[in-house]
Formats: C-alpha cells, structure tokens, sequence
C-alpha cells in the first residue's frame, strides 16, 4: 500500500513523517516549492520536537519523497500493488475579511489531484472544515475523475497539537473516520478496510476508533476545538472573580481537577489560548451555526470575547507592576511563540500582549528559545534578545508569557543584579512565586494575590 500526503504544513509534514515511520511508501505535495526542496533534504521548514529526526531517517531510505507535481501522484500510485491512500492536509485558516474558514486550498487540491486518480482509491480528508465540506469534495471528486478511476471519500479529522505532534499522530486518543455509507454497515466499504490498514498498528495499541457519518466527523473537530477553548476561557473567567475577591485561581483550578467528570487537562489558567488552531476554529464554528439559523452557538462569541479580555488583562497587570506607567519603560517579554515547543506565532498570546505594551509606550526586548526569526519578521517594532537574561537587562519587568522550560530553571537570584526593578509578571502560572519573593521580587498573575518580599 502507498501513501500521499497533500499539503505539508504542521499537519501534513507530520502526518507523512508518521506514515513513513509505520513502514509506508509516502510521497508528500505542496505547492511551495522552496519548502519541497527542504523537506527533501531531510530538514523542516518549522520547528517541532522530533519530527526532524523522522524526516531525516526516512527522506535518507527513500522512504519517504516529496514533490511539487500531482502527475508524480499518479506515477507513484501506479506502481501501488495493493491501493493508494491520498490524505488531504492541506490549511484552511480564517479567510482575510469574515470570520469563514477559506476552503479554497482544499477545493484546488481535489480539483487537481483528481485527475490523477486510477481506479478504486481511497481520498481522505484531515483538514478541520466546516459541517458539509465533506459532501462538496464528494462532488467534486465525481466531477473531475477520469473515466476508470473510483475515488472514495473518508472524512479523518485530525487532533495533534503542536510541539506533540509526532506522539498525537502515532498514538491520539481516539480516530475519527467519516464514511459515505451509513456507519455500521456490514461488510464495511472497500475504502474502510483499506483505511483501518494505514492505522493498524495504532488501533493495535488500543486507541479507540469511531466510525460515523461525514457531518459527525466535521463536527467532532470543531466541537473539541471549541470545548477545549471554553475550558480556558471559562477558567479565565473565573480568574477574574478571583482577583477580585482575593482568592486564587491556581489552586481553585487543581481543586477542580480532582473532580473527574471536570478533569485536570487544559485547565491551566493564564493568558489564554492562540495559535493557528483553537481561536479561528471557534470564530467559524460560531459563524457556521449563525448561517444555520441557530443561536445555540451564540456563547462562542463570549468565549472568544474573553480570550481578548485575558490578554487586556495581562497589558494592565504589567502596567501596574511598573507603577501605572510604562511610557519609556523597559519590559522583557518571554516567549514569542503561541505555546512551548513549537515556533509558531500565529495568533500568538505572547506577542499580542508585547506589542499592546509597545503601544501604550514600554520599550519592550523579547526573547524566545525557537520562534525569535518568525517573531521580528512579525512584529519589528519591537526589541529583540540573544537569552532570557539579556533581554531582563535594565528592565522594570519581567512578563513571562510562553511556559519553555528554561524560563523555570532562570535563577531570580542571578536576575536580580541585572533588572531596574523586581517586578515579574507570570502569565502562565507555572514559575515558582515563593522562589522570587525570597529573591525580593513582587510575583503577579492573573486571578492570584500579589505576592512580594515584604
Ligand atoms: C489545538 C488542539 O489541542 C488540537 O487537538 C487541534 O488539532 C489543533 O488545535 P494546538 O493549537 O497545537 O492544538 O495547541 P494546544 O496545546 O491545544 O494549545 C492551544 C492554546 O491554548 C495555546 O495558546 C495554549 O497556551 C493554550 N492553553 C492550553 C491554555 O491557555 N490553557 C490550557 O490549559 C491549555
């Protein structure tokens, strides 16, 4: 059996790494050819914990190709004794001027893959899409096929988050596939058996599998996207009534925990969610439902509303460590990225709050262990440092905004030679606030008292 990838972002580079590395013949495709001749060469054009590595081994045995061309689709699936799979990986981020996911970079590629179809195949959709995307490729595909070829459709949403990819691909907490027929039909379709092969040694290991119609499979993506963003933004919420009333939302959060219908995942409160994902999966979930008719939907936008507010509420927390003012005054941020071990900036928490800072007059120094390239091409306007120290140097405060692991292990005692003023603002509640106190510093986050030296 052979494998092709379409679309080689985070999800497709993984997603064809991972194939590789379950012992499949894979040819990945994309568009950018600079990003092609990269992957090629065994390296990636994004940072993500050990992805390289199965990049390289499997570019090296030839296991694993890429190309630009969907003709070599067909020659690659010719050569296939025992079937081809196609997944479909390819983005489909918010479109510039609504709140819709833009469909056109999945549309273009079943146009042009089709053609390149020979006969029984399987084309399985990953990309998060909104309800009823599924049966518009399903034409599709019945429009461009040449004669003899007879593609089947599965809708497979995918669940990885970065900087775990590679362990959420090989081993998720459940599959999702979204078949034509009516689920549970016996015997399964040709499609599906072919399908529960690519994924044998995963289903092996006891990840749950859900076979479901291809509106539940659309929608099981973005309900979890939306759930998981309703999870953050509720404690967030409450974070708020707790720096009103003195109480404190980190411990409130792990009493939570202990009950296990709420369950500890996702329950860290801070500066609430980003990234290329969760924000604009939830604004298209909210529009889907409005074009429905529906107005159960409706609390996504509070959901979404309280994500900014989170960040509005770390700016003014900032700027009341530094006395109410920061005109002229020098902040460090750390961390650029939208979350720990990936150098993605998309919608990123942390650079949002370092350019509010910048607006309303700090000069901000930011320094971030993987994302520093993405984040000056991004944001200029700000100052940028070589190490978490370099960047405290002279500052009023520090703002700890992405939780990378060497930013626990940076001494408050050596920090505090360098700093104007002991002030650190942890977005992230995972520092250890006794440790700064005792180093004379004023810790402050979100939902929690202040706490300082004296
Ligand atoms: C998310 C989903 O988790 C994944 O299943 C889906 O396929 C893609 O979108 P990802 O965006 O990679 O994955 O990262 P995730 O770990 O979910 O974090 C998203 C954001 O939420 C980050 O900004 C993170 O810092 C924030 N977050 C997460 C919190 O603020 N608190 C938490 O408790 C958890």
């Amino acid at each position: 059996m052979r494998i092709t990838v379409i679309g080689l972002g985070y999800l497709g580079v993984t997603h064809a790494a991972c194939m590789a590395e379950l012992g499949f013949e894979v040819l990945g495709l994309d568009s950018d050819a600079e990003r092609v001749a990269m992957l090629s060469a065994g390296s990636l054009p994004f940072y993500e914990p050990g992805l390289s590595e199965l990049v390289s081994t499997h570019t090296a045995t030839g296991r694993l190709r890429f190309t630009t061309s969907y003709a070599d689709i067909a020659e690659f699936g010719a050569a296939a004794s025992d079937g081809v799979v196609h997944f479909l990986c390819v983005g489909t981020p918010q479109q510039a001027h609504s709140e819709d996911a833009d469909l056109s970079s999945l549309f273009s590629a079943v146009e042009r893959l089709t053609p390149h179809l020979v006969g029984r195949c399987v084309v399985v959709g990953k990309s998060t899409v909104p309800v009823g995307t599924a049966a518009d490729v399903v034409e599709l595909l019945a429009a461009h096929a040449p004669a003899g070829a007879d593609p089947e459709l599965i809708w497979n949403p995918e669940f990885l988050r970065e900087g775990n990819a590679v362990r959420d691909t090989l081993r998720p907490d459940r599959i999702v596939f979204g078949v034509r027929e009516r689920p549970g039909r016996e015997p399964e379709s040709e499609g599906l058996r072919l399908l529960r092969r690519v994924y044998a040694e995963v289903i092996a290991a006891g990840v749950p599998v859900v076979v479901t119609d291809y509106a539940t499979a659309e929608l099981v993506k973005v309900s979890a996207n939306a759930f998981l963003s309703t999870k953050i933004s509720f404690l967030n919420a409450v974070a708020e009534v707790c720096e009103v009333t003195g109480a404190d939302v980190k411990q409130l959060a792990e009493a939570l925990a202990h009950d296990r219908r709420i369950g500890g995942g996702y329950l860290s409160p801070g500066i609430g969610f980003g990234g290329g994902c969760l924000p604009k999966d939830l604004r298209a979930f909210a529009a889907t439902a409005e074009k429905l008719g529906l107005e159960s939907l409706g609390f996504l936008r509070s959901i979404d509303a309280i994500n900014l507010a989170t960040r509005r509420r770390a700016v003014s927390l900032t700027v009341e460590a530094c006395g109410g003012d920061v005109a002229d005054k020098r902040i460090a941020v750390w961390g650029a990225a939208f979350k720990p071990d990936s150098d993605d900036i998309r919608d990123s928490p942390a650079l949002w709050i370092a350019a509010a800072l910048h607006d309303v007059g700090a000069t901000v120094v930011v320094y971030d262990p993987q994302a520093m390239d993405k984040a000056r091409k991004a944001h200029p306007q700000l100052s940028y440092a070589d190490s978490a120290t370099d960047a405290a140097v002279g500052a009023h405060a520090i703002v700890h905004l992405t939780e990378w692991d060497e930013f626990r292990h940076v001494s408050p005692r050596a920090l505090s030679e360098v700093v104007h003023a002991r002030n650190i603002v942890d977005g992230r509640n995972v520092l250890d606030a006794r440790d700064w106190c005792a180093h004379g510093w004023t810790y402050r986050a979100l939902g929690r008292p202040v706490v300082s030296a004296t």
